[in-house]
């Protein structure tokens, strides 16, 4: 019997520099899609899956994440007074009683690879997933993307890596797999390089922002020198987990936003809202009248 995933890893360090000024003083991940933070996205798709310790790698501006994921007595009270009953329960429910939260400092920004190095004492020795908060993935009718890996662990007992199709042009700002197909939805991994050039590029398949990892890539990320952009990266850790064991990559059904950039989180926020249970009509009506 394989191990239970019940711990996911969420690197929230990142500068955020392509949405200044609005990550001077608060995280990207904090930036809401309508009106939740992607954070709280991300966690809920951890908690959907079956994950009950949420780990967050902090940067400096770590303030308001942790702040988020706890009681706020102060709006709590006051929307008691008012008897806001279902602002109560938005404001309360942000995440399940059972589901703990575990903050830690990554004092440098040293990159990706570092930032989930960091969550290794908490982690210990249990397959866990890493979650990027700005790949908002809407998985529709189907079971959340971490769901659907969570799966695909549970059957194959390695490591995972979520992936996409991408254009040739796109190559250079992802980390891409080499592999051989299984199933129209399942590669067996044989090489990954982290941003290469279209020319170098094995494949257009890409790695988004969602990862089950085996623990022993904590071993591989001791002993990764900095890759791409001067950073330890996460896929060349991963390709080094190659040379022990399997890793299969997985292309989830479901629609990304790059939340990372702003055409992405923009159109995440006129998806979510032509969903949105309080704004869609009017805001149908409104797109409409911009365009007719
Ligand atoms: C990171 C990873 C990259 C992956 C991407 C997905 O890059 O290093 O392999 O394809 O996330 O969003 P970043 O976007 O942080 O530069």
């Amino acid at each position: 019997m394989g191990k239970k995933i019940k711990k996911a890893v969420f690197p929230v360090a990142g500068l955020g520099t392509r949405f200044l000024p609005a990550t001077k003083a608060n995280p990207k991940e904090m930036l809401p899609v309508v009106d939740k933070p992607l954070i709280q996205y991300a966690a809920e798709e951890a908690v959907s899956a079956g994950i009950d310790v949420l780990i967050f790698v902090n940067g400096r501006n770590k303030r308001s994440i942790p702040d988020h994921f706890d009681k706020a007595y102060e709006l709590e009270s006051e929307l008691e007074a008012r008897n806001k009953e279902k602002l109560l329960a938005i404001a309360r429910d942000v995440l399940p009683p059972r589901v703990s939260c575990i903050y830690i400092r990554q004092s440098e920004a040293l990159g990706l690879g570092h930032a989930v190095l960091c969550a290794k004492p908490v982690v210990g020795k249990d397959p866990f997933t890493v979650i990027l908060a700005d790949d908002l993935i809407d998985s529709g009718d189907q079971p959340s993307c971490t769901r659907q890996m969570v799966d695909v662990y549970e059957k194959n007992h390695c490591s995972v890596i979520g992936v996409q199709n991408v254009s040739r042009e796109e190559v250079s700002s992802y980390g891409i797999v080499d592999g051989e197909q299984i199933t129209d939805k399942l590669w067996s991994v044989n090489a990954l390089v982290e941003k290469p050039s279209i020319e170098e590029s094995p494949s257009t398949i890409a790695i988004v922002g969602r990862y089950i990892l085996e623990a022993s890539i904590f071993d591989q990320l001791e002993t990764t020198e900095r890759g791409a952009g001067g950073e330890i990266q996460l896929t060349d850790a991963i390709a080094r987990q190659l040379e022990s064991g399997k890793v299969m990559a997985y292309e989830f059904s479901g629609k990304r936003f790059d939340c990372g950039n702003k055409l992405g989180y923009l159109q995440a926020n006129v998806e979510y809202a032509l969903k949105h249970e309080e704004v869609r009509d009017q805001f149908k009506t409104y797109l409409h009248s911009l365009i007719s």
